[in-house]
Order: structure tokens, then sequence, then C-alpha cells
């Protein structure tokens, strides 16, 4: 598993994509091309024009994030850098580490933003407070 240091660090992981005159497929094998065997997944969709949503942090939870429909600009912060990605195609994922605060905004109308989480869901993993997570990222 690669090391994550800083926001430079990040980039989108290329899924196979299977391009057939019927169709696309694209697919992920996790555990094995994706780094964690997920226990959940979420789906973010039919987002208000102008809305922006995360703007959190995970203590543990890792995720993988693919936006299977539209557009949606992400930016992750790590160890005080930060990088935005355009999530736009089925075919790209993004990796998040534990410890990446996350920012979601300029969703397209039609964005369908499907994530893969290594744990369930669990409010004390969240640190949704900016001033926390950076007092967070000092103990670590
Ligand atoms: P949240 O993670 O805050 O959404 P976003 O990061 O997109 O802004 O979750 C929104 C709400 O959904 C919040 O009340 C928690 C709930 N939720 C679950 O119940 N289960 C889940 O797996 C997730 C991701 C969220």
């Amino acid at each position: 598993m690669k090391k994550y240091t800083s926001a430079e660090d990040f980039e989108l992981i290329a899924l196979p994509l299977i391009e057939q005159d019927f169709g696309k497929l694209s697919f992920g094998e996790f555990d094995r091309n994706l780094p964690f065997l997920p226990k959940r997944h979420f789906l973010i969709y039919d987002v208000p024009v102008g809305q922006h949503r995360g703007r959190h942090a995970h203590f543990e939870c890792e995720q993988l994030a693919i936006c299977v429909k539209g557009s949606v600009a992400m930016t992750v912060e790590f160890n005080k850098t930060r990088k935005t990605f355009a999530l736009s195609k089925a075919h790209q994922a993004l990796y998040l580490p534990p410890l990446t605060w996350v920012e979601m905004n300029d969703f397209s109308q039609d964005c369908v933003l499907l994530v893969f989480a290594s744990h369930y869901y669990e409010p004390k993993d969240y640190i949704r407070d900016y001033a926390e997570y950076h007092r967070a990222l000092s103990k670590v």
C-alpha cells in the first residue's frame, strides 16, 4: 500500500474499462487492485446546484469515491496540503485514507457519487470541526 504524506500523493485510480459496441463496463476488485475491503457503500445524488457536502474527515474509515454520472469537484486536505480533483468518469476512483479532510463542491445536477467505506457508519469516527481536525493531526 502506497504511503500518503501529502495531498500530492493523491491520484485518480484508473479502473479497468472494457469498451464494446454494446456498451462500456468498468470494474474494481477490492483488496486486489483497490486498497481495502468495503463494509458499506453510500450514494450522493440529487444535490441542489451550489450546495456543498463533506467538510469532514474520519479517524479510521478509508473510502473510495467514484463519480458514476455527472461531475463533482473533490478537494482533499492531507498533512496541511490540498489538491482538487474533477471527478467525472465512472472508470476513475479516488482513494481517501483516514484523516483526509474532504470537501465536495460544484456538483452537476445529474451527479451520482458512489462511495465505498471500510467501516460501518459510525458518527464517532467523524471529525466535523476543522480546528478539531488539526488538533487530531498534531496527535498522530
Ligand atoms: P454525511 O456523511 O455528513 O454527508 P456528506 O459528507 O455528504 O455531507 O452524511 C449525511 C447524513 O447521512 C448524516 O445524517 C449521516 C447519515 N449517514 C448515514 O446514516 N449512513 C452513512 O453511511 C452515511 C455516509 C451517512
